[in-house]
């Protein structure tokens, strides 16, 4: 698909990163890390890596905003519009963990709904990734092994990849290779986990944190996680990642799965969250 004029406009003066243009593409209006010379490069790599197999996202027309290219220190910054094929299926947004401040009053109702709200949001997110194959997984850990051969670096935000369950693993918005860049191999497993399992499960968090959690969802976050655990080991091993590092990597999200979690019924959720904050305000004061 082609930038025309009134693409590029609409692209100049959307309020976010990225819009949606149709099923296939967005529109992007964002910076990328390099030189205006180097983004020719840039997108030719892109297309060399999807032409050979790896599932990404790439730019199909641009244009630069004049004047906005800029260097800091070493590297160069460019910024313009661009439409890219879009990337279907889900993504994790940031970090979901409720934070409650001191001396702040709260309706806890309010509190626990939104709680709530996001912690079955994320359960329901990973029971989707479970649903990946264990080919998709194979797949997407051996696009990740290969994707710096074709000069661009994964930038493993868990916001750069999303899941279908009918397609699979696409990653975007990576990153030019730099003179000097080793990939960082030893990290891939952490980087692959965190690639599905995001920022974790939502925590309430005051001057401590805790997951407080029903039975049905616990058992249900459970469940998700030892499915996609066993396919994301899998398909590390068979991409011939050392054990230790895929141990660690897994580990990191799964350790914490018991970690500050308290089991409670449904309807006492609120009363936790008001125990949580307002007793820790009582020993500040
Ligand atoms: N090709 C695409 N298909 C679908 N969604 C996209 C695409 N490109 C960008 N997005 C959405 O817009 C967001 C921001 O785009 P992008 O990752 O390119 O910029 P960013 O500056 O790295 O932002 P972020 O910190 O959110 O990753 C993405 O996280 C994603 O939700
Ligand atoms: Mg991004």
């Amino acid at each position: 698909m082609l930038l025309t004029d009134e693409l590029f406009e609409r692209g100049i003066n959307q309020k976010e990163i990225c819009s949606v243009i149709d099923d296939n593409y967005v529109l992007l209006h964002k910076t990328m890390p390099c030189s205006d010379e180097e983004l020719t490069e840039y997108i030719n790599n892109m297309k060399k890596a999807k032409k050979n197999g790896i599932d990404l996202s790439c730019i199909t027309d641009y244009k630069l905003q004049s004047g906005a290219t800029h260097t800091f220190g070493k590297i160069a910054y460019t910024k313009g519009v661009f439409i890219e094929e879009r990337a279907k299926g889900i993504t994790h947004d940031g970090n979901t963990d409720t934070y409650l401040r001191p001396n702040k009053e709260y309706n806890y109702e309010e509190v626990a709904r939104k709680y709530l709200y996001d912690l079955t949001s994320y359960i329901e997110k990973l029971e989707y990734f479970a649903l990946g194959t264990q080919e998709m997984y194979d797949k997407f850990v051996s696009d990740y092994v290969n994707f710096s051969k074709y000069n661009i670096v994964i930038d493993p935000k868990p916001t750069n990849f999303f899941f279908d369950k009918d397609i699979g693993f696409t990653i975007i918005d990576p990153i030019p290779k730099h003179n000097g860049y080793k990939d960082d191999i030893e990290y891939f497993p952490s980087y692959i986990a965190g690639a599905v399992f995001g920022y974790g499960c939502p925590y309430v968090s005051a001057e401590k944190s805790r997951r407080f959690i029903t039975m049905d969802l616990l058992i249900r976050l459970n469940n998700a996680t030892m499915n996609i655990v066993n396919k994301l080991t899998t398909a590390l091993r068979k991409n011939n990642l050392n054990e230790e590092d895929i141990q660690k990597g897994i580990q990191r999200f799964t350790g914490r799965i018991g970690y500050n979690t308290e089991v409670i019924d449904i309807n006492d959720l609120s009363d936790c969250i008001k125990y949580l904050h307002t007793n820790e305000q009582e020993k500040s004061l």
